[in-house]
């Protein structure tokens, strides 16, 4: 079952209900903002500061970066555009009772052409089942060569930030963003102060473990992956969240990030998919 619903405000959004879970997603960003299980807490975190605004974007849930990752082009917006471009809803399909499947798509605009001059094909296709699976498509529609970096933002809802171990990032490099350097992943990752990097080379499952539960995260189109927690400081300067969040959760992204961008000739895709169980 499937509901188009909007906020008082006019933000629209899709509720989905089937046997195994549930979930909402807004048109704006085709921006999954809740996903549960059935009889289990939420698996994505949503700020209680959301307050769901045209053209702001939500934090929480799985924003989506694109077509940029970052801050490092000046000429685009932190993490692109795409997360407050409004979607639109091209299908839903009730595969089974337990299983439902979602296509938003976002084509460009004069505004998007403004500040990133190409015509483009976006489409996300989400599944909603005992697990989640998003898949992200980008064509290149134009005539010239499109460079694209993007990340599927993930916030993870946790029992306590203390309580998360991260596996599977094991001898992996990765850069960290908080000092410029780039070092090697010698052990399971634990969080005590803040986090932000970008992991190279990772093709396999991550796992998050808290006191909860374990979730696998398997990417494919994907070899970057970033791990983000703003612990106390950054957390209190941050748009969106109430000082103490950062002990609630944990970003962990697959991305298209950094040596791992992506060029796409002219009527060339490339698909990002994660699967999270
Ligand atoms: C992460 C970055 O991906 O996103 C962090 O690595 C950044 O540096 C965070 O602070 C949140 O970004 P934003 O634009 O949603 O506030």
């Amino acid at each position: 079952m499937y509901k188009l619903k909007s906020f008082a405000n006019g933000f629209d959004y899709i509720e989905v209900q089937n046997t195994a879970s549930s979930a909402k997603i807004a048109l704006q960003g085709a921006h999954i903002f809740e996903y549960k299980r059935e009889r289990e807490e939420d698996i994505l975190w949503l700020s209680q500061e959301s307050d769901f605004q045209k053209t702001k974007a939500i934090r929480g849930g799985v924003p989506l970066c694109w077509p940029r990752f970052g801050s490092l082009d000046k000429s685009l917006p932190q993490h692109g555009f795409a997360r407050t471009m409004l979607f639109e809803l091209l299908e839903v399909k009730e595969i089974h009772e337990g299983k439902t499947q979602l296509i938003l798509e976002l084509r460009d605009t004069k505004e998007s052409r403004e500040i990133w001059n190409f015509s483009f094909k976006l489409q996300m296709k989400i599944t909603i089942a005992k697990s989640l699976t998003m898949q992200l498509t980008t064509t290149n529609l134009d005539t010239k060569e499109m460079f694209l970096t993007q990340a599927f933002h993930t916030y993870f809802n946790v029992s306590d930030i203390s309580d998360v171990t991260i596996i599977g990032l094991q001898n992996r490099h990765y850069f960290d963003a908080l000092v410029d350097e780039e070092f090697t992943q010698n052990a399971e990752i634990r969080f005590t102060q803040e986090v932000d990097r970008v992991y190279q080379g990772v093709n396999a499952a991550v796992v998050l473990e808290d006191k909860r539960r374990s979730i696998s995260i398997k990417s494919s189109g994907s070899s970057s992956v970033v791990v983000w927690n703003p612990w106390i400081e950054k957390c209190k300067r941050m748009s969106g969240m109430q000082a103490l969040a950062y002990k609630e959760f944990v970003c962990i992204e697959s991305a298209n990030a950094f040596d791992d961008f992506k060029s796409l000739k002219a009527g060339e895709s490339h698909r990002l998919e994660t699967l999270i169980c």
